[in-house]
């Protein structure tokens, strides 16, 4: 169990990136989801202890984690949003040095290396240079980094930057096999990224916890205020001044515009089911 208490933080420069956040986590994934500047890598990083809050507590099993971080860094696996890697190793070189650093050694290490290789997806690049490596792939040796050693809590700061989609998806798969027994906190600005794989969806906004709830409990509170019409392109900039536009698309008989609202606001406009991209967006609509 991990106890988060009224974290503030305020950096140098007088930037309050996180304001009295609370929340309380068990086994299972958890989705970050906020815009730039919300306070997502803020939340992470005095996570994984590379930071300290201005105020406010974090219990891992009851102790004092920022007093006493050797006990939760034991634990941690940390991909930070800024993830840089050695140039000159291999991925598999790096992925042994990082293990030695968490304690692992001989077989054991090795084989830990050897399955995390496989994981993502990276068997044919494991013995080149990282310099030589792609986005994606440093992407996926920081996610195979993160997951090494089998932490009991998995802190992933937008893992799926830079992965193609095909990438994606698998690492959504592995997330979700992951989740099993431990505690995993994903961050993104994507719904779709935590669409399929977070148990409970929380939502940071200006440093603030505005909503958390499982995607159903979202869903099921944007029924009803989600909308769509046709209107004509010149109709198109007063709508988008009353309503928060969630996608609009230009087909021949006219622009179709989907918004959340709390009523239908304009002639012709009918309810529509709701998508989690439309209750994430009603989130940002009602916190304002
Ligand atoms: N080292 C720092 N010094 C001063 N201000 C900072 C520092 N790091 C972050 N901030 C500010 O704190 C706020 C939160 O930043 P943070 O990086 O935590 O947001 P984020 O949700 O991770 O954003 P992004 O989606 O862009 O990664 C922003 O206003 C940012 O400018
Ligand atoms: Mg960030």
């Amino acid at each position: 169990m991990l106890q988060i208490e009224r974290l503030t933080k305020r950096y140098a420069g007088g930037t309050v990136a996180l304001d009295q956040f609370s929340i309380e986590l068990g086994p299972g994934v958890l989705g970050l989801l906020g815009p730039n500047g919300a306070g997502k890598t803020t939340l992470m990083s005095i996570l994984a202890t590379v930071l300290r809050p201005t105020s406010g507590s974090v219990r891992w099993k009851g102790n004092d984690a920022l007093e006493n971080p050797a006990e939760i860094r034991r634990v941690l696996g940390y991909l930070p949003q800024d993830f840089g890697v050695y140039d000159r190793l291999t991925g598999v070189e790096f992925l042994q040095y990082l293990g030695r650093l968490k304690g692992l050694s001989g077989r054991g290490l090795r084989a830990s290396v050897d399955e995390m290789i496989d994981l993502v997806n990276l068997r044919n690049a494991a013995s080149r240079p990282l310099g030589g490596y792609s986005g994606g792939m440093r992407q996926r040796i920081g996610i195979a980094q993160a997951l090494l050693g089998n932490p009991e809590i998995v802190i992933v700061d937008e893992p799926t930057v830079g992965l193609d989609p095909e990438e994606r998806v698998r690492f959504r798969n592995l997330l979700s096999e992951l989740a099993h027994g431990r505690i995993v906190i994903l961050s993104t600005h994507i719904v779709s990224d935590v669409e399929a794989v977070a148990d409970r969806i929380a939502v940071i906004r200006k440093g603030k916890l505005v909503r958390i709830a499982t995607p159903g409990e979202l869903l099921a509170h944007a029924a009803g205020r989600v909308f769509r019409v046709v209107v004509g392109a010149e109709q198109l900039p007063q709508l988008q001044q009353s309503v928060a536009v969630s996608s609009i698309s230009r087909k021949a008989d006219g622009v179709h515009v989907r918004f959340v609202a709390d009523t239908p606001r304009i002639g012709g406009a009918v309810e529509a089911e709701p998508t989690l991209e439309d209750a994430y967006l009603l989130t940002n609509v009602e916190a304002a």
